[in-house]
């Protein structure tokens, strides 16, 4: 009984000294760490608890991809890795080195122009939650994409990371994108903000455009990833904007980004994009990341501490040049930035390389894919069709994944196309030839070919002559002055010699379908000679399977293209100008070609072009009804639905893209002769028939008016199109807009 009595009352003693002490502990516990406190009580005790030093610390970067934290609070690192289509490998801690971990690959994602033609936003916020399942899994902190600059030129490196030459697709895409991302507790970087079109000259060149040009081409779709997605970061562009830098660019950053759109996260610079300290500071930029000092030369150590965001602002401060209150506001931004992703004890932890992301990849990849030309049948080639089927072109088995950039990838698996080709139809059935061969892909340049032309000209020729079919797989493929990030494309031509291979191989085999692998217009001299013509993207892991099942009818095509396709390059907009439009003419370049973008150039203008924007075939056929609105008249603040039936009027299930377009009568200023201002992609069983309805609120119709600096609409006729492409027009309606 003793013995009971006095186990009793030692357990009772135990007892209370928890109890004391968890009520210490809970009395002790900072504010910041307190999850039963608002997110801004705690910023506010970090913020309190913070030395000057530790503040500047956390502003810029202490390796490749990642800024310190504070570590004496236990407010974690943040790590940051590439890209939009993908999670990149590792990297030495500072350097450009692969850190050749084993465990760093990844389900490569067809890239965003893919995922632009697909018109898919479900799809697309699907996309985004892979790849933030595996960013998490990962442990990043920062996803640095998706990228949303608007393709203005053919010849621009980086098109194939972006979503295309629309600000209204770009805007509808990365919304569920971002969205999709960040509900892993990782950040969204939104880039390159802003104006970054062309990669020539990209650290130096100053953009002029006009207010217009920018609110109603440039800026959409941030604004959109800003105000509708709640994007958590944003990556300033390396080019000057009206002679600042982008990054610190009082217009850009303070007025828009942070004033006009209220972003409540941090503006991140790209890779060495500071160049001031001064306008860093002022000009909104929270974090200040690059390589060594300034993000272009090697070599220094203790380079990280000469940030422009790091000692320079520290002594700053210190001296008075510059109050500390700017300081803390950034401080505040990345604290939010914490909490959103590394201190928020409830998000997820991620997954990896799950089947439902190679489904996602393969999904992506087939509906992106775009047949733009099936004459006499040619596609779909059904297995059993053709004995002998021949595959001619590096582009069937080069790994492209790989080159281009900071978008390079480490895929855990990369089915090719030739791969592909012999899984659908047999090994026995399918013979290869290289035809053209590249070097291999360097950062800034490329690497000679260990081929001779000449000889693989001839080899190829000869395996087309004694085939039943031939498959051309030819295209760019990310080696620099292709798509590739540091610089732009030559010309519009097809590298290596293709085209004049194509014209050899047509000589001896006329049942020859091209499929060209880009993230951009090519030319296309041999357009008239060949039947069958597939506008392909880097597709990543599945870009075989995805190719396959498209070609063999496996998968009926949908996609639609995210850019017009000109016959020549002068034929583009930004094209016709000359040299000061672009690539530019000493500091600057000059978009005088001003709202007239993509299709909005070719329509406006009246130019042909090869192919439009939105166009895309399928292997069934597409009636619309026609179409019209419930009234004739209708005021600013109102919504107008339009109401036509879509029929399946083949023998396969598909799904076709309607587009919405709108044009102004009699406007007071320029408009394009139409606008996109809506799409949906409706799905159709063979013979189906559905009505559909699209909603679009009149008050988008508006446009930018520079004279007064605002949006405008003016009452006045409307034609509202609905269209399977910017050129196909199936029916149109006029309504009036009234005060
Ligand atoms: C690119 C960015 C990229 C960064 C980090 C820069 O060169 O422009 O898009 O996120 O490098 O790799």
């Amino acid at each position: 009984m003793n013995k009971l009595f006095r186990k009793l009352r030692y357990i009772s003693i135990i007892s209370i000294v928890l109890f004391l002490l968890s009520t210490y502990a809970k009395g002790q516990m900072p504010v910041y760490l307190d999850e039963s406190k608002t997110i801004h009580e705690r910023i506010e005790d970090a913020l309190a608890r913070m030395t000057l030093e530790e503040k500047i610390a956390i502003c810029h970067a202490q390796s490749k991809f990642s800024t310190p934290g504070c570590p004496r609070l236990g407010i974690p690192e943040i790590w940051m890795s590439d890209g939009p289509h993908g999670v990149r490998m590792e990297f030495m801690w500072d350097s450009w080195s692969h850190a050749d971990w084993t465990n760093d690959s990844c389900t490569v994602y067809p890239a965003l122009s893919c995922l632009a033609a697909t018109f898919n936003p479900a799809l697309s916020n699907k996309y985004g939650n892979a790849i933030g399942e595996e960013a998490r899994y990962r442990k990043k902190d920062i996803l640095l994409g998706p990228g949303v600059n608007i393709y203005r030129t053919p010849l621009n490196g980086r098109n194939f990371e972006y979503f295309g030459e629309d600000p209204l697709l770009t805007s509808k895409m990365v919304v569920p994108y971002i969205q999709g991302l960040q509900q892993n507790g990782v950040a969204a970087c939104m880039k390159h903000f802003a104006l970054n079109n062309q990669e020539k000259g990209r650290d130096s060149i100053n953009v002029l455009a006009s207010d217009r040009a920018l609110y109603e081409i440039y800026l959409p779709a941030f604004k959109a990833g800003v105000e509708e997605g709640k994007v958590w970061a944003v990556m300033g562009s390396y080019n000057k904007f009206r002679g600042q830098y982008c990054s610190h660019n009082e217009l850009l950053v303070n007025k828009i980004l942070k004033g006009e759109w209220n972003f409540d996260g941090v503006l991140v610079t790209d890779w060495g994009s500071a160049h001031n300290t001064e306008e860093a500071a002022r000009n909104g930029l929270d974090i200040e990341m690059g390589s060594w000092t300034n993000g272009l030369t090697w070599g220094l150590s203790s380079a990280y501490d000469k940030y422009y965001m790091a000692k320079p602002f520290l002594k700053k401060i210190r001296n008075g040049e510059l109050p500390v209150s700017l300081l803390d506001e950034k401080v505040r931004r990345i604290l939010l930035l914490n909490f959103r992703t590394n201190m928020n004890r409830n998000r997820p932890y991620g997954l990896k390389l799950t089947p439902e992301h190679t489904a996602i990849a393969l999904k992506v990849a087939e509906e992106g894919i775009v047949l733009l030309k099936n004459e006499k049948n040619f596609f779909p080639v059904e297995k059993g069709r053709y004995q002998k089927i021949a595959v001619i072109g590096e582009n069937a088995v080069k790994k492209l994944t790989q080159g281009g950039g900071s978008s390079e990838l480490k895929p855990q698996e990369e089915i090719s196309p030739l791969q592909g080709m012999i899984d659908k139809y047999g090994k026995d059935h399918v013979v290869f030839s290289l035809g053209y061969a590249s070097g291999e892909p360097n950062y800034s340049n490329e690497l000679p070919s260990k081929y001779n032309a000449d000889s693989l000209i001839i080899a190829a020729v000869e395996t087309a002559k004694n085939a039943d079919v031939v498959f051309f797989f030819g295209g760019l493929n990310k080696n620099f002055n292709q798509d590739c990030e540091g610089d732009d494309r030559i010309n519009m031509d097809l590298p290596f010699g293709q085209n004049m291979l194509i014209n050899k191989l047509l000589e001896v085999n006329q049942n020859l379908g091209i499929v060209v692998i880009s993230g951009n217009a090519v030319s296309m001299p041999w357009i008239n000679k060949v039947n069958g013509l597939i506008q392909s993207w880097y597709l990543g892991s599945q870009a075989g399977k995805a190719t396959a099942n498209i070609i063999s009818g496996d998968a009926n095509p949908s996609g639609k293209l995210p850019f017009s396709i000109p016959k020549k390059l002068e034929d583009n907009g930004a094209n016709s100008f000359g040299p000061a439009v672009y690539p530019g003419k000493g500091p600057d370049v000059n978009y005088s070609e001003d709202i007239l973008v993509g299709y909005r150039w070719f329509d406006t203008k009246k130019i042909e072009p090869l192919f439009p924007f939105g166009y895309g075939l399928s292997y069934t056929t597409f009636k619309y009804g026609k179409a019209s609105s419930e009234k004739s008249v209708y005021k600013q603040n109102e919504t107008l639905k339009m109401t036509f039936t879509l029929s399946n009027t083949g023998k396969m299930d598909g799904s076709e893209t309607v587009q919405l377009y709108t044009t102004q009568k009699n406007p007071t200023l320029l408009r394009p002769a139409k606008e996109l201002k809506g799409f949906t992609k409706i799905l159709l069983k063979a013979g189906e028939t559905q009505l559909v309805e699209m909603d679009l609120k009149v008050s988008d119709m508006a446009f930018y008016n520079d004279k007064i600096g605002a949006w405008t609409l003016e009452p006045d006729d409307y034609i509202i199109s609905i269209a399977s492409s910017s050129r196909s027009i199936k029916s149109s309606n006029t309504i009036k807009i009234v005060r």
